[in-house]
Protein backbone atom coordinates (compact mmCIF):
# COMPACT_ATOMS: atom_id res chain seq x y z
CA UNK A 1 0.00 0.00 0.00
CA UNK A 2 1.74 3.62 -0.96
CA UNK A 3 1.37 5.80 1.69
CA UNK A 4 -0.86 8.82 1.87
CA UNK A 5 0.68 12.02 1.74
CA UNK A 6 -0.12 14.37 4.91
CA UNK A 7 0.57 18.11 5.28
CA UNK A 8 0.15 19.65 8.78
CA UNK A 9 -1.23 23.12 9.34
CA UNK A 10 -0.05 24.47 13.05
CA UNK A 11 0.31 28.24 14.99
CA UNK A 12 1.82 26.92 18.26
CA UNK A 13 3.39 24.31 20.22
CA UNK A 14 2.38 21.53 17.77
CA UNK A 15 1.79 18.56 20.26
CA UNK A 16 -1.17 17.16 18.09
CA UNK A 17 1.27 17.40 14.95
CA UNK A 18 4.51 15.79 17.21
CA UNK A 19 1.78 12.87 17.90
CA UNK A 20 1.29 12.09 14.01
CA UNK A 21 4.74 12.63 13.12
CA UNK A 22 5.67 10.02 15.68
CA UNK A 23 2.91 7.83 14.64
CA UNK A 24 3.68 7.76 11.15
CA UNK A 25 7.08 6.94 12.25
CA UNK A 26 6.27 3.61 13.62
CA UNK A 27 4.12 2.84 11.18
CA UNK A 28 1.65 2.68 12.93
CA UNK A 29 -0.32 5.35 10.36
CA UNK A 30 0.03 4.18 6.98
CA UNK A 31 1.28 7.82 6.06
CA UNK A 32 3.85 10.19 5.61
CA UNK A 33 4.09 14.06 6.84
CA UNK A 34 5.22 15.59 3.90
CA UNK A 35 5.13 19.01 5.24
CA UNK A 36 4.44 21.35 8.19
CA UNK A 37 3.30 24.95 7.55
CA UNK A 38 3.39 27.23 10.15
CA UNK A 39 1.58 31.02 10.32
CA UNK A 40 3.91 31.65 13.17
CA UNK A 41 7.76 32.00 12.90
CA UNK A 42 7.97 31.29 16.22
CA UNK A 43 5.53 28.18 16.54
CA UNK A 44 7.45 25.47 19.05
CA UNK A 45 6.32 22.92 16.48
CA UNK A 46 8.74 23.72 14.01
CA UNK A 47 11.60 22.65 15.79
CA UNK A 48 10.20 19.12 16.52
CA UNK A 49 9.17 19.07 12.50
CA UNK A 50 12.97 20.24 11.51
CA UNK A 51 14.28 17.51 14.10
CA UNK A 52 12.90 14.82 12.13
CA UNK A 53 13.62 15.83 8.78
CA UNK A 54 9.93 16.99 7.77
CA UNK A 55 9.88 20.41 5.69
CA UNK A 56 8.71 22.59 7.73
CA UNK A 57 7.71 26.13 6.01
CA UNK A 58 6.39 29.60 7.78
CA UNK A 59 3.88 31.51 5.70
CA UNK A 60 3.54 34.22 7.84
CA UNK A 61 -0.59 35.20 7.31
CA UNK A 62 0.32 39.04 8.42
CA UNK A 63 2.26 38.96 4.99
CA UNK A 64 -0.98 39.10 3.05
CA UNK A 65 -3.69 41.73 2.58
CA UNK A 66 -6.97 38.89 2.43
CA UNK A 67 -7.31 35.84 4.05
CA UNK A 68 -7.58 33.81 0.29
CA UNK A 69 -3.41 35.63 -0.85
CA UNK A 70 -2.55 33.75 2.23
CA UNK A 71 -4.15 30.51 1.42
CA UNK A 72 -3.21 30.54 -2.09
CA UNK A 73 0.43 30.50 -0.81
CA UNK A 74 -0.54 27.71 1.37
CA UNK A 75 -2.33 25.42 -1.25
CA UNK A 76 0.79 25.78 -3.39
CA UNK A 77 3.30 24.66 -1.05
CA UNK A 78 0.86 21.90 -0.28
CA UNK A 79 0.58 21.08 -3.73
CA UNK A 80 4.55 21.53 -4.12
CA UNK A 81 4.73 18.70 -1.80
CA UNK A 82 2.41 16.46 -3.39
CA UNK A 83 0.19 16.41 -0.09
CA UNK A 84 -3.21 14.32 -0.44
CA UNK A 85 -4.51 15.29 3.03
CA UNK A 86 -4.39 18.33 4.88
CA UNK A 87 -4.33 18.02 9.12
CA UNK A 88 -5.27 21.10 11.14
CA UNK A 89 -3.67 20.56 14.85
CA UNK A 90 -3.99 23.84 16.69
CA UNK A 91 -3.94 25.73 13.20
CA UNK A 92 -5.36 29.26 14.50
CA UNK A 93 -6.56 31.10 11.30
CA UNK A 94 -10.07 30.55 9.94
CA UNK A 95 -10.12 29.01 6.21
CA UNK A 96 -12.48 30.66 3.42
CA UNK A 97 -14.35 28.76 1.72
CA UNK A 98 -12.06 29.27 -1.56
CA UNK A 99 -9.39 26.58 0.58
CA UNK A 100 -12.09 24.49 1.94
CA UNK A 101 -13.52 23.73 -1.22
CA UNK A 102 -10.48 23.11 -3.35
CA UNK A 103 -9.50 20.59 -0.55
CA UNK A 104 -12.49 18.87 0.73
CA UNK A 105 -12.89 15.60 2.20
CA UNK A 106 -9.98 16.33 2.60
CA UNK A 107 -9.00 18.72 5.21
CA UNK A 108 -9.33 16.85 8.82
CA UNK A 109 -9.06 19.50 12.00
CA UNK A 110 -8.86 18.62 15.83
CA UNK A 111 -11.17 20.44 18.28
CA UNK A 112 -11.26 20.14 22.09
CA UNK A 113 -14.63 19.64 22.39
CA UNK A 114 -17.36 17.50 21.76
CA UNK A 115 -18.74 19.07 18.71
CA UNK A 116 -21.59 20.38 18.10
CA UNK A 117 -20.87 21.92 21.85
CA UNK A 118 -18.53 24.58 22.32
CA UNK A 119 -16.91 25.60 18.85
CA UNK A 120 -14.39 28.47 18.94
CA UNK A 121 -11.29 29.35 21.12
CA UNK A 122 -12.05 29.64 24.60
CA UNK A 123 -13.88 25.79 24.71
CA UNK A 124 -12.47 24.56 28.00
CA UNK A 125 -13.19 27.97 29.82
CA UNK A 126 -17.25 27.92 28.25
CA UNK A 127 -17.38 24.22 29.32
CA UNK A 128 -16.22 25.10 33.09
CA UNK A 129 -18.64 28.26 33.41
CA UNK A 130 -21.61 25.95 31.94
CA UNK A 131 -20.68 23.23 34.43
CA UNK A 132 -20.99 20.34 31.83
CA UNK A 133 -20.04 17.35 33.42
CA UNK A 134 -18.55 15.69 30.12
CA UNK A 135 -16.50 17.45 27.39
CA UNK A 136 -13.63 15.61 25.12
CA UNK A 137 -12.35 16.32 21.82
CA UNK A 138 -13.16 15.55 17.91
CA UNK A 139 -11.82 14.64 15.17
CA UNK A 140 -14.01 16.26 11.52
CA UNK A 141 -13.31 17.22 8.05
CA UNK A 142 -13.31 20.49 7.95
CA UNK A 143 -15.80 22.39 6.14
CA UNK A 144 -16.38 26.43 5.34
CA UNK A 145 -18.09 27.17 8.78
CA UNK A 146 -15.96 27.43 11.54
CA UNK A 147 -15.25 24.02 13.93
CA UNK A 148 -17.94 22.25 11.73
CA UNK A 149 -18.33 19.26 9.19
CA UNK A 150 -18.31 15.30 9.58
CA UNK A 151 -17.40 13.56 12.65
CA UNK A 152 -14.67 10.79 12.00
CA UNK A 153 -13.83 9.97 16.31
CA UNK A 154 -14.98 11.95 19.57
CA UNK A 155 -13.39 11.05 22.84
CA UNK A 156 -14.90 11.87 26.00
CA UNK A 157 -13.21 13.34 29.25
CA UNK A 158 -15.19 13.73 32.71
CA UNK A 159 -14.96 17.43 34.38
CA UNK A 160 -13.67 17.06 37.63
CA UNK A 161 -14.82 19.12 40.84
CA UNK A 162 -11.92 21.53 40.58
CA UNK A 163 -11.00 21.76 37.44
CA UNK A 164 -9.32 24.47 35.60
CA UNK A 165 -8.78 25.42 32.41
CA UNK A 166 -5.06 24.02 32.28
CA UNK A 167 -6.14 20.42 34.07
CA UNK A 168 -8.97 20.14 32.30
CA UNK A 169 -6.99 21.26 28.79
CA UNK A 170 -4.35 18.64 29.72
CA UNK A 171 -6.53 15.73 29.88
CA UNK A 172 -8.80 16.42 26.77
CA UNK A 173 -5.02 16.93 25.20
CA UNK A 174 -3.84 13.10 25.80
CA UNK A 175 -6.98 11.99 23.95
CA UNK A 176 -6.78 14.35 21.08
CA UNK A 177 -3.11 12.58 20.16
CA UNK A 178 -5.09 9.19 20.88
CA UNK A 179 -8.41 10.36 18.64
CA UNK A 180 -6.25 12.17 15.73
CA UNK A 181 -3.97 8.98 15.42
CA UNK A 182 -6.65 6.75 15.50
CA UNK A 183 -8.78 9.32 12.63
CA UNK A 184 -5.58 9.59 10.57
CA UNK A 185 -4.62 5.55 10.86
CA UNK A 186 -8.12 4.65 9.27
CA UNK A 187 -8.16 7.09 6.90
CA UNK A 188 -4.66 6.33 5.60
CA UNK A 189 -6.43 2.59 5.60
CA UNK A 190 -9.15 4.11 3.35
CA UNK A 191 -11.56 3.01 5.96
CA UNK A 192 -13.34 5.67 5.93
CA UNK A 193 -16.49 6.99 4.04
CA UNK A 194 -18.53 10.26 3.93
CA UNK A 195 -21.96 9.60 2.97
CA UNK A 196 -24.94 12.70 3.25
CA UNK A 197 -22.41 14.70 5.51
CA UNK A 198 -22.11 11.37 7.92
CA UNK A 199 -19.11 9.28 8.54
CA UNK A 200 -19.21 5.95 8.36
CA UNK A 201 -15.86 3.12 9.19
CA UNK A 202 -15.29 0.06 7.01
CA UNK A 203 -14.10 -2.53 9.74
CA UNK A 204 -10.71 -3.90 9.41
CA UNK A 205 -10.06 -6.45 7.29
C1 LIG B 1 -5.32 21.65 20.66
O1 LIG B 1 -5.97 21.53 21.89
C2 LIG B 1 -6.33 21.72 19.53
O2 LIG B 1 -7.46 20.91 19.73
C3 LIG B 1 -6.72 23.18 19.57
O3 LIG B 1 -5.51 23.86 19.79
C4 LIG B 1 -4.64 23.02 20.55
C5 LIG B 1 -3.32 22.93 19.83
O4 LIG B 1 -2.38 22.21 20.59
N1 LIG B 1 -7.39 23.59 18.35
C6 LIG B 1 -8.43 24.40 18.31
O5 LIG B 1 -8.89 24.93 19.31
C7 LIG B 1 -9.00 24.64 16.93
N2 LIG B 1 -10.33 25.18 17.00
P1 LIG B 1 -1.08 21.60 19.91
O6 LIG B 1 -0.45 22.75 19.11
O7 LIG B 1 -0.21 21.18 21.06
O8 LIG B 1 -1.50 20.47 19.02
Amino acid sequence: MSDLKIGILISGRGSNMASIIEACERGEISAQVACVISNKADAKGLEFAKAHNIPAIVIPHKNYEDRQSFEEVIDKVLTEHNVQLVCLAGFMRLLTAWFTERWTDRIVNIHPSLLPSFKGTKTHKEALEYGAKITGCTVHFLRAEMDHGPIIVQKAVPILEGDTEETLGQRVLQEEHKAYVEALKMIADNRVNIIDERVFITQAL
